[in-house]
């Protein structure tokens, strides 16, 4: 059909300032000359760019850069930041749509009211408060056509990731991979409301005994692939700290509600809720927690939990060798990892922090990542959504409380939960230590963090230069050739339509990039 090309072409164009900035920065393009150096503030300001493109380019898009924030060992730490808070709201759809989809689905007349104007809008879904049975309802209806661009855009994302693979530093190829089969299941479960609403209902149960944590329960009846209904919950945002504290609550106890509910998921049910973004959190008038948003979710077997038990403990008693068996257990590491050099890897990354332990979640995965980025491995989508779940709740938790120690408060959980037993005094000893000092090296593990990764990113640049033989750069450079070429043809003839001078711009500097490619091409296949 005419989408895919249109849609091809305007996410090539898209991305393109971004693979051209990139490619000079790595000193592969011939023409623009050396490598430079980009400041801090260029990084990041260049985020705040892609940030936006993302967000542009819809819910794929969206999605993609959520799943890319949790991925250090890929992405720059100053980007993941940036790409943590992404955050979509979409303006409602003509309400005929959404009637009809839920005439399809439920049928007109299953609501008593059913109110034209949206409360929620993402790029996903769009959210009503509607009376069915008497009751008051949300119903989340999934956007009309939504499903068919996601399908363009995968398509479109297919297609392209053999270049950004042929660009990009060889020992990221297998993550890159990797990412981009566990991101399309991401989306693919986010788009099922089935599933959304069964998760729903698991977790619901697994807090039917406890009083202060509220999650909607499901009309199943009224619900479908494309349909929620649920009961309507009222709450006050978690970030309204000020409201909150009007209510007469404390923040400082809610953050450790909220972190303690989240050990009960991850740890205990092993079913867990894996969005904890502002919007998706409140509390209601009687101090409940409230979850909304059940489209991400995460299941560990048991003996995930386990391992991630373990992974902690053997962080916090600075045991390379365990966390390593940890990591393998945990799908992260190749079983034939090289142990001698991991081990020494690990050592360093916890003489890093200055042997004052994790401090966090976020801390941890950071550096394990930020370490491990040179050795083939992979994380399973479940540990990916622990880890965005880490990152996104870390945020919101220092917003209720500036001083949250989440070694802290997983230990007193462990403890309370039975969970460290043996050995308990020795761990303890450490652990006091760690804690006293935590709130210093909270402040410190930020720019520690980023130093670390610099380090890391300037040997990898030397270790590049190194390792890649001339004509795979080559080739890589004529693969951007051919890529922008494609892009500038077909901008181009978009232009043409609209601008006809611009498009004529756009036609010369596409032959002229033409001519380079195949100068680029040419000098591959004399070399080979
Ligand atoms: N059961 C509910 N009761 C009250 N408000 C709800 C309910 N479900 C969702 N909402 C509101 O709608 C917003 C969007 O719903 P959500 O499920 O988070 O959709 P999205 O996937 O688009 O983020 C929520 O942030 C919340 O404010
Ligand atoms: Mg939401």
């Amino acid at each position: 059909m005419f989408q895919y090309p249109r849609r091809f072409a305007q996410i090539a164009l898209s991305f393109l300032p971004f693979f051209l900035a990139f490619l000079r920065d790595r000193h592969r393009f011939i023409v623009f000359g050396r490598s430079r150096l980009v400041t801090e503030a260029q990084h990041k300001e260049r985020a705040q760019k892609l940030r936006d493109t993302l967000v542009d380019l819809g819910p794929t898009f969206i999605k993609i850069g959520q799943v890319l924030s949790t991925r250090p060992d890929i992405v720059p730490l100053v980007y993941a930041q940036e790409l943590i808070t992404l955050q979509d709201t979409v303006p409602p759809g003509p309400f005929e749509e959404i009637q009809a989809i839920v005439a399809a689905d439920v049928g007109v007349d299953a609501y008593d009211e059913f109110d034209p104007d949206a409360i929620a809008g993402g790029s996903l879904a769009q959210v009503h408060v509607a009376r069915y049975e008497g009751q008051r309802v949300a119903v989340k209806v999934r956007r009309p056509n939504v499903v068919d661009v996601i399908e363009v855009d995968l398509r479109v994302v297919r297609r392209l990731l053999p270049v950004v693979i042929a660009i990009a530093p060889r020992r990221h190829h297998f993550s890159l991979r990797n990412l981009a089969d566990d991101f399309e299941r991401v989306i693919r479960e986010e788009l099922d409301f089935d599933r959304e609403g069964r998760m729903m209902e698991e977790i619901g149960a697994n807090f039917a005994d406890v009083d202060d944590v509220k999650i909607p329960s499901l009309y199943s009846e009224a619900s479908s692939e494309r349909i929620l209904t649920m009961e309507f919950v009222e709450s006050t945002k978690i970030t309204d700290v000020g409201e909150l504290r009007t209510e007469g609550f404390d923040p400082v106890e809610i953050a450790h509600h909220i972190a303690d509910t989240y050990f009960k998921m991850g740890i205990v049910d092993g079913v867990f809720h894996g969005d904890p973004h502002p919007g998706n959190l409140g509390i209601d008038k009687r101090g409940r927690i409230v979850f909304y948003d059940f489209g991400m979710t995460g299941r560990f077997t048991p003996e995930m939990q386990e391992a991630i038990v373990s992974l902690y403990l053997a962080a916090a008693a600075r045991d390379t060798e365990r966390m390593i068996d940890v990591l393998i257990d945990l799908g992260v590491l190749d079983r034939n990892v090289d142990r001698g050099s991991m081990n020494q890897v690990l050592d360093l990354a916890i003489k890093n922090l200055e042997g004052k332990g994790i401090s966090d979640w976020r801390a941890l995965m950071l550096e394990v990542n930020s370490i491990l980025h040179e050795f083939p491995f992979r994380i399973p989508p479940d540990v990916m959504l622990l880890i965005r779940v880490g990152t996104v709740s870390e945020g919101v938790l220092r917003q209720l409380d500036p001083e949250f120690d989440i070694l802290s408060a997983a230990q007193t959980f462990l403890v309370a939960h039975g969970y460290r037993k043996r050995g308990a005094e020795t761990w303890f000893e450490g652990v006091r230590d760690d804690a006293t000092m935590s709130a210093r090296s909270t402040v410190r593990i930020p720019a520690k963090l980023e130093r670390v990764l610099d380090t890391v990113q300037r040997g990898e640049l030397e270790v590049e230069g190194l390792q890649l033989q001339q004509p795979l750069i080559a080739i890589a450079r004529a693969l951007a050739y051919a890529l922008i070429t494609a892009s500038w043809v077909i901008g181009s003839a978009i232009l043409t339509n609209t601008n006809p001078t611009f498009g004529l711009i756009g036609w010369l500097i596409a032959l002229i990039m033409t001519v380079m490619f195949l100068i680029a091409l040419h000098n591959t296949r004399t070399r080979e």
